[in-house]
Parts: structure tokens; sequence; C-alpha cells
């Protein structure tokens, strides 16, 4: 199938995105892991007001469009099925994508600020193998694992504050857009992780 999962920042795409890939035969594309693997590669022949994406993301803006777009529609022509997390974050996006891909569904986790700022200060990366923990919510078992844990460098209490603004003025339209066109699945995200999943994979199969 051809998935979209939209959420604001650490609404729990990556986490439910991971299932996904478990259970059915698709490609994670993801702007963010995408971005974060090219921090530094330039971007000023694009006509861009920074020359790398480090300067947007560090900041908690978007990294322009056109940088994007061409790694989305890139993904996308090597993929069959895929989960595409992190894109579209503003109408341009939205508009951008719809010339390239059919969607089967398009899901929506649905997540209050408050729970959002506690996931995201909270949240550690492994660095090894890109496994997304919690400090409260999902340690690692392993303490070997624990003690390679890294904070993500976007997940200061300042630069939440500033991408969930831009969640706000940017996406919120987005997902406006996926309702009026009437297909967005809205799934209630603040669950256990174990609950969003049952309702994640139940969406999914319904509409494959
Ligand atoms: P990106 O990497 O996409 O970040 P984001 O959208 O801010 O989302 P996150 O990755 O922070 O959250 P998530 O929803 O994946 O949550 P997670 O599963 O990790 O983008 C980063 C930056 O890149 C942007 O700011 C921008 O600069 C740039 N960028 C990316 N795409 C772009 C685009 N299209 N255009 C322009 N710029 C772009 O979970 C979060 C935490 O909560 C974890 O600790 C997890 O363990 C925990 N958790 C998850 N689910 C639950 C649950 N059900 N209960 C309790 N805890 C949970
Ligand atoms: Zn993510």
């Amino acid at each position: 199938p051809r998935i979209l999962i939209l959420g604001a920042p650490g609404a729990g795409k990556g986490t439910q995105s991971a299932n996904i890939t478990d259970e059915f035969d698709v490609d994670h594309i993801t702007t963010g892991d995408a971005l974060r693997a090219n921090k530094d590669m330039d971007i000023s022949d694009m006509d861009t007001e920074y020359d790398t994406p480090r300067e947007y993301m560090d900041q908690g803006e978007l990294v322009p469009d056109a940088v994007v777009n061409a790694i989305v529609d890139e993904a996308l022509n090597q993929a069959d099925g895929f989960v595409l997390d992190g894109y579209p974050r503003n109408l341009e996006q939205a508009e951008e994508l719809q010339d390239m891909t059919d969607l089967d569904v398009v899901l929506y986790l649905d997540v209050g600020e408050e729970e959002l700022i506690h996931r995201l200060t909270g949240r550690r990366m492994d660095p090894e193998t890109g496994d997304i923990y919690h400090v409260e919510y999902n340690p690692p078992e392993d303490p070997e694992v624990e003690a390679r844990l890294e904070q993500r460098d976007d997940d200061t209490e300042e630069t939440v504050k500033e991408r969930l603004r831009v969640f706000r003025d940017n996406t919120e339209p987005v997902i406006e857009y996926y309702e009026d066109a009437g297909v967005l699945e809205r799934v209630e995200g603040e669950q256990a992780p174990d609950e969003v999943w049952e309702d994640v994979k139940a969406t999914i199969e319904d509409a494959a």
C-alpha cells in the first residue's frame, strides 16, 4: 500500500512507521531522517537563504520546498509501496505530492500539545540502529544501548516550541486539506504505543 502518515512533531510518526514497515512490505520514506543524514549538503545553488539544511533544522524551521520535493520525488520513484513520514508540511508540498503519486490511506495521529512537548523533550535516539526511545515511556532494557543514546539536536525546549508553531501555521492547513478531500483517517494518538498501532494497522487493512 501507499500510506501517508501525518502528525505534529512528537506525535509518533516514526514509531508507527517502524511498525508499518515490519508488518507491510513497504519502504519508509522520511524527509526528517533524509535531511538529518544530509544536514551539511550544499544547497546554495537552489537560491536558499542558508547554505545547508542544518541552519533551518536546528532552528525548527522548514527546509525550502525545492530541496525537500527533490528528496521525496526521488524516493517515490524507487518505491513500490511506502509509508511517507514528514511530508507534506505545507500546502505547496501537498499539491506537489498530488502530482507525484496516488495514496491509498492518509493517517493522522492526533496528539495534544502538552503531551507532544513531554514526548519530544524525553525522546532519545540510538545512533547505531536509529531506534526511537523515551526516558520514561520507552526506555531501553539493554544498559549498553542506554549508554549510547543521544538526544536529537532539535529536541531542546526552545526549538520544540518553534517546531510546534511551524506545525500550527503551515501543517495544520495540510490536515484540513485532506479532511476536506474526505480521505483523512484520524487515529487517537494519545494512547499507549501498542494501542495506537492496533488502530493504525486496522485502518490500513481496511483501506488496502
Ligand atoms: P522530522 O524528523 O519529520 O520531525 P517532526 O515532524 O518534528 O517529528 P518527530 O520526528 O519529532 O516526531 P515523530 O512524530 O516521528 O515522533 P516519534 O515517533 O519520534 O523533521 C525534523 C526537521 O526536518 C523539521 O523541523 C524541518 O526542519 C525538517 N523537515 C522535515 N521534513 C520536512 C519537510 N517536508 N519540509 C521542510 N522541512 C522538513 O515519537 C516521539 C517520542 O514519543 C519518542 O520518544 C517515542 O518513544 C515517544 N512515543 C511515540 N509514541 C508514543 C505513545 N503512543 N505514547 C508515549 N510515547 C510515545
Ligand atoms: Zn520522526
